[in-house]
């Protein structure tokens, strides 16, 4: 199928366009670069916009006639969001709106969306099903939550199917196709503590009087390659039911203390840990219940151990010093 996917230069879209051209479809990229590069594009089709720009959108539906879209295309820090809102709201939900006028003109069978564990907010109890309270507690949750229904209800009226994703913490790399995380600057834990560890700086954990078993934050981190195939098995799942959203997540939770232990162990390093106060609206456990991801479509999370997301993520932590630095 040939899939347009929005936001394709990104950590996560980089994997989803290999995925799926891995699986015989033709991906499509989307992207300016704002919080990209282009080497992430190789020798896929590239359609160079911002995604804002209904015009040009309705110009690249005409040009690559796209049967399917993944929109990756948002922006992701929970923080920032807090601060500046209305960057939020206009990326995360304002951006995606071409997208969506462009399906009202150029007939597409199916659009997977991007979505969040933030859209549940405060959880009380973990893991999380998707059948939890919906209370983002920040405009990145809010913003990705509110796209989630503007795409269900075009979806029905309009006859394709859509499904969004809550993506837990995505994590981990594929090293064969020389791609993996990147972000500036770089908030997620793991590679945080990989570069903090090979430069020998401290290692600084927020929080370790938590209601966890040792006191910090515990996150479900689900491998970016599973990640991506959640968006395969989903482009390919023509009897799904339209308008589902489905948790994307291993089931598993692991605190910031063990994640800092694997790391330093397949470092041989002694992480020099620091601790700090809580940092707010960290909630001490996110976990995902996959049980309906798992079901509906038929999806392994083969690459999820600790050992696999960690290892990976070093792995890609040389390359990207090469390609980088
Ligand atoms: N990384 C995670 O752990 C995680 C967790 C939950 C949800 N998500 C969601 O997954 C998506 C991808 O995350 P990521 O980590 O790959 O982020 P990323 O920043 O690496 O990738 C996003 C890509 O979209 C592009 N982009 C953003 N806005 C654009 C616009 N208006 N026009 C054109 N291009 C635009 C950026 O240049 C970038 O290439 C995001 O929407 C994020 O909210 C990520």
């Amino acid at each position: 199928m040939r899939v347009l996917v929005a936001g394709g230069a990104g950590y996560i879209g980089a994997h989803v366009v290999r995925a799926l051209d891995a699986r015989g479809h033709e991906p499509i990229i989307m992207d300016d670069f704002r919080h990209s590069n282009r080497e992430r594009v190789g020798d896929y089709p590239l359609v160079e916009i911002p995604i804002e720009n209904t015009q040009a959108v309705l110009e690249a539906f005409s040009e690559h006639q796209p049967e399917a879209i993944v929109h990756l295309g948002g922006y992701i820090s929970v923080g920032e969001s807090v601060r500046l809102p209305e960057k939020y709201w206009s990326n995360n939900l304002g951006a995606g709106m071409s997208l969506l006028t462009a399906c009202s003109k150029f007939p597409i069978k199916a659009f997977l969306f991007s979505s969040t564990a933030a859209v549940y907010g405060d959880v009380e109890k973990t893991p999380i099903a998707e059948t939890a309270p919906l209370q983002p507690t920040s405009p990145y949750g809010d913003s990705k939550l509110a796209f989630e229904k503007v795409l269900h209800q075009h979806g029905k009226a309009l006859g394709f199917r859509s499904l969004a994703l809550r993506y837990f913490n995505a994590s981990g790399a594929c090293v064969a196709w020389g791609v993996g995380e990147n972000h500036e600057p770089e908030e997620h834990l793991i590679p945080r503590v990989i570069r903090a560890l090979k430069a020998g700086d401290p290692v600084y954990v927020y929080g370790n009087d938590y209601p966890t078993p040792d006191g910090t934050c515990v996150r479900d981190y689900i491998h970016v390659l599973d990640l991506a195939q959640a968006h395969v098995l989903g482009i390919e799942s023509d009897s799904l039911q339209s308008g589902m959203s489905f948790n994307v997540g291993t089931g598993s939770g692991f605190s910031v203390l063990q994640v800092i232990e694997e790391a330093g162990k397949q470092l041989e390093k002694k992480p020099n840990i620091h601790f700090q106060e809580r940092r707010p609206g960290d909630p001490p456990s996110l976990v995902a219940d996959p049980s309906a991801l798992l079901k509906h479509l038929d999806w392994k999370g083969e690459h999820s151990t600790l050992s696999e997301v960690v290892g990976s993520a070093i792995a890609w932590e040389t390359q990207r010093e090469a390609l980088y630095s």
